[in-house]
């Protein structure tokens, strides 16, 4: 499994962790930034680099981190084919993948612990999609996005 991962300045230091929580699973990262902390940095950018990558495919899926993951999570859903979710809690984390199939997660390190983030983390990755009923829905968010794309 491959996983684009970028952050802000309020999220590097999270980021860097759980690069490396999941380096210890396996797992491969793509990291698309920062590679330090003490400077801002916009998080437009670099949400639009981890989301192009999971959309394309390049990725299996991105996780975004900023202060409250609220300027990530805006910003990688305008990227086309990009569902991108807020999580940060559990139980918002388990059914945003099992019936959204969040395909970018994203958290804010000044809400959640790295200990809640790694949870958050393994619960998105590891919760099937349900499919079934929650499949037509993923379709009506796809055909808005076409239609909201021919509008000018
Ligand atoms: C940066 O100070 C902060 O605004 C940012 O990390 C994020 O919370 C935006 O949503």
């Amino acid at each position: 499994m491959k996983i684009s991962l970028g952050s802000d300045h309020a999220g590097y230091e999270m980021k860097e962790k759980l690069k490396q929580f999941l380096l210890d699973r396996s797992i491969t990262v793509m990291d698309c930034g920062p590679g330090r902390g003490d400077q801002p940095v916009e998080y437009v950018p670099i949400a639009q680099n981890v989301a192009q990558k999971a959309a394309s495919g390049e990725t299996d899926g991105g996780i975004l981190i900023c202060g409250t993951g609220i300027g990530m999570s805006i910003a990688a859903n305008k990227v086309p084919g990009i569902r991108a979710g807020l999580c940060n809690e559990l139980f918002t984390a388990r059914y945003a993948k099992s019936d959204v199939n969040i395909n970018v997660l994203c958290m804010g390190s000044r809400i959640v612990s790295q200990r809640m983030a790694e949870e958050i983390t393994t619960l998105w990755l590891e919760t099937p999609f349900t499919g079934g009923r929650f499949i037509p829905r993923l379709q009506q968010l796809k055909d808005l996005e076409d239609e909201m794309r021919q509008t000018p």
